[in-house]
């Protein structure tokens, strides 16, 4: 097994491995990777839908797509959920379509959000389509002191309402006010259960609040702490190759996607694994 840095602040490039016949040793340097790099990506792999699975649920317990994104089920991985343009029959085979995915961790709207995101490239797209990732630990470790200390103790409400995509999830009605928006809410200083290390926890900034500020003061803040947490030094762009196997941690980084072309193919395969803290 080989690995290489994507950058001095996040990601770690892991090759010639085949993840479907990991020993544990190496199945536990991939993990300490994951949690140290908070981004890996794993080159050439060549996987089933079962495959994709058992080697998710080795990060531990996988979790179900969320209902508005359960367009299509493998029926045999049935915990594997499809993330595609693709339209076949006049119906969209997977989640998301082709345009932009704005910064976001996955599912911050529930009170236990997944520890890992399994993302794995089938077709991919050259122009455009490129996933970016953000480290939240080192974007808090730098923060100003002054934003520092407007977020101390501080919570954010995360909105359910909408997907990374900008679409208003099923059964859900357009929020109003977002001091009254469904979701879930986190500590914007947020501890790693596993690392024990601080992160800048967002979620996403649609409909974001931070509780107990009037909506002008929190609008202000998180504007400054999304411009501050996106900036190109905390970030690393994933230009896709085919049969790619990224793994994020959810608790640790945020990731956005880059539109692209909607005539050309993309589909990607995608589990998600529950956090220890929601056993
Ligand atoms: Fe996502």
């Amino acid at each position: 097994m080989q690995t290489r840095d994507l950058t001095p602040v996040i990601g770690t490039e892991i090759s010639g491995i085949d993840v479907s016949a990991l020993e544990d040793a190496d199945f536990a340097r991939i993990r300490q990777a994951w949690l140290d790099r908070c981004l890996i990506v794993i080159r050439d792999q060549h996987l089933t839908p079962e495959q994709l699975c058992d080697f998710s649920r080795r990060f531990g317990e996988l979790e179900p797509p969320p209902a508005s994104e359960a367009r299509k089920r493998d029926e045999e991985a049935a915990e594997m959920w499809v993330i595609s343009n693709v339209v076949e029959n006049g119906k969209p085979i997977g989640a998301l379509g082709s345009g932009e995915a704005e910064w976001h961790t996955d599912m911050s709207y529930i009170p236990a959000p997944p520890s890992a995101s399994v993302l794995y490239g089938r077709e991919v797209v050259t122009d455009g389509g490129n996933t970016w990732f953000g480290n939240m630990y080192v974007a808090l470790e730098e923060l100003p002191a002054d934003l520092r200390d407007a977020i101390a103790g501080r919570q954010v409400n995360h909105d359910s309402t909408y997907t990374s995509a900008g679409d208003l999830r099923k059964g859900m009605s357009e929020v109003v006010d977002v001091t009254r928006a469904p979701g879930a809410r986190h500590q914007i200083i947020r501890k790693h259960p596993v690392t024990g290390r601080d992160a800048l926890y967002l979620g996403r900034r649609t409909n974001g609040w931070v509780v107990g500020l009037d909506v002008e003061a929190s609008d202000r803040l998180l504007d400054d702490l999304w411009a501050w947490c996106t900036q190109d030094r905390f970030t690393y762009a994933h230009t896709w190759s085919p049969d790619d196997l990224l793994v994020w941690d959810n608790r640790s980084t945020i990731h956005r996607r880059e539109s692209f072309d909607a005539s050309a193919r993309r589909v990607m395969w995608r589990c998600q694994v529950r956090d220890e803290i929601a056993a």
